[in-house]
């Protein structure tokens, strides 16, 4: 399997299975783990393994009555890159094993192994890697992928903090109920901040959060899934990060956005609504303030020509209903090519929208870093007037009005 590391300058490299079963039990192990290399990390840093232990409980599954009841522990295991609490610029190697992979599970995966789960992976791993792709729980295809990347997303968010950066998602809408958002200009970042992690499906539009959640109570008795999206917003970035033409900003965070599972749309700042707008509607208008040039309104989700303005980075995403439901629909026997029905009986989040919004935040956080580093790069080496560093440094006093 090729493509396991993500960045160019900061990098993490991740490996490990929803399941790691086989290996565990082919090798006479201690059990499948989830593991990810952190390149990029300086010296002399205070890890705090606490954050990142903090991190990967908000993704954690079995918290809530919306999760998925699979009871894994997520606990991180800090196993390079370290001397006396200090980090010393080697590869911090972060280690999370799987500790709820039950044979009764396993069992269950492995009868319905040669039937392909609609809008799962699956068929695509057929086509890739034969009889011999990983059937249990998904493989790399399952959520518990994701948890490599939390960790390292969170010594990015780490390193992040020193430049004053800061990383949160939320969710704004589920199976069609909306909240109020940044994008939209309902909210502002203040209040995502306070209600952060307030509620079951981290919805800051408490009121409407509770909405949802009865009726996603609802869909769930139905042996259905829902649908949703979720909200980033990355403020305190430097203007000018990312390059003018393929390696825009915008473009590898879309790449790091779009390379989670079950995402099925990315919008940034008002999106689509771009394609009804006058350009006198859209245009965000630059106007100094104390020395900096900020803008009336954020439509452009604080990129232009791809690079941060200097605004806060916005974007959102369109998670699509979680693939496994208990409804019978039509598939088909990968290995008889027989046509089946399939009505799946494993454990599954009813919605992925309280699931996925740290993976978010950690490629953000991830994109940002890196373009840091690259950009610093570039001043550190080209002898730019400082004047203009100067000018590009962060400025998020306010509110933008609609
Ligand atoms: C954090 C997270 C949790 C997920 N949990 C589940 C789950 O419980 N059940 C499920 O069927 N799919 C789940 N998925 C979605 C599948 O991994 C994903 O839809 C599938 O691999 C197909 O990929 P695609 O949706 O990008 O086409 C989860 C994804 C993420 C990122």
């Amino acid at each position: 399997m090729l493509g396991n590391t993500f960045g160019r300058v900061f990098q993490i490299t991740t490996c490990g299975e929803s399941y790691g079963y086989h290996a565990s039990k082919d090798s006479g192990g201690v059990g499948g783990s989830l593991f990810c290399i952190v390149n990029g990390v300086p010296p002399g840093m205070k890890l705090d393994v606490a954050q990142i232990q903090r991190e990967l409980d908000k993704r954690r599954p079995g918290q809530s009555k919306l999760d998925s009841p699979r009871k894994e522990t997520d606990q991180v295991e800090v196993v390079s890159g370290l001397l006396e609490g200090l980090t010393t610029g080697a590869p911090v190697g972060l280690l999370i094993r799987n500790v709820d992979t039950q044979d009764i599970h396993v069992e269950q995966y492995r009868q319905v192994k040669d039937v392909v789960r609609p809008a799962h992976a699956e068929l695509n791993f057929f086509y890739k890697y034969g009889e011999h792709g990983d059937w249990c729980g998904a493989g790399r295809a399952s959520g518990r992928e994701t948890v490599g990347r939390v960790a390292g997303g969170a010594v990015a968010k780490q390193i992040l903090a020193r430049e004053g950066v800061e990383v949160l998602a939320h969710v704004i809408e589920s199976h069609g109920i909306k909240g109020r958002s940044v994008s939209a200009g309902t909210m502002d970042f203040q209040e995502v901040k306070a209600n952060y992690r307030a509620n079951d499906l981290n919805c800051c539009d408490l009121p409407m959060a509770e909405k949802m959640i009865a009726d996603l109570l609802k869909v769930r008795e139905a042996g259905d899934t829902a649908g949703g999206a979720i909200e980033i917003i990355a403020r305190g970035v430097p203007a000018g990060l990312g390059e003018p033409v393929f390696d825009k900003l915008k473009a590898t965070i879309a790449h790091g956005l779009m390379s989670i599972g079950a995402v099925a749309a990315l919008e940034f700042g008002a999106g689509w609504d771009a394609a009804s707008a006058l350009g006198s509607q859209w245009n965000d208008q630059p106007f100094l303030q104390q020395g900096k040039v900020r803008f009336r309104t954020n439509h452009c989700g604080g990129f232009l020509g791809g690079m941060s303005n200097g605004e806060d980075l916005v974007m959102r995403l369109a998670v699509k209903p979680t693939p496994t439901i208990s409804k019978e629909q039509d598939t088909v026997d990968m290995m008889t090519l027989e046509q089946k029905k399939l009505a799946a009986i494993t454990r599954r989040d009813i919605t992925i929208c309280p699931r996925i919004y740290p993976v978010a935040e950690s490629m953000v956080a991830v994109c940002v870093l890196d373009a840091l580093y690259l950009a610093r790069g570039w001043h550190g080496v080209a002898r730019i007037d400082p004047k203009w560093q100067e000018l590009a440094q962060p400025r998020h006093q306010g509110q933008y009005t609609k």
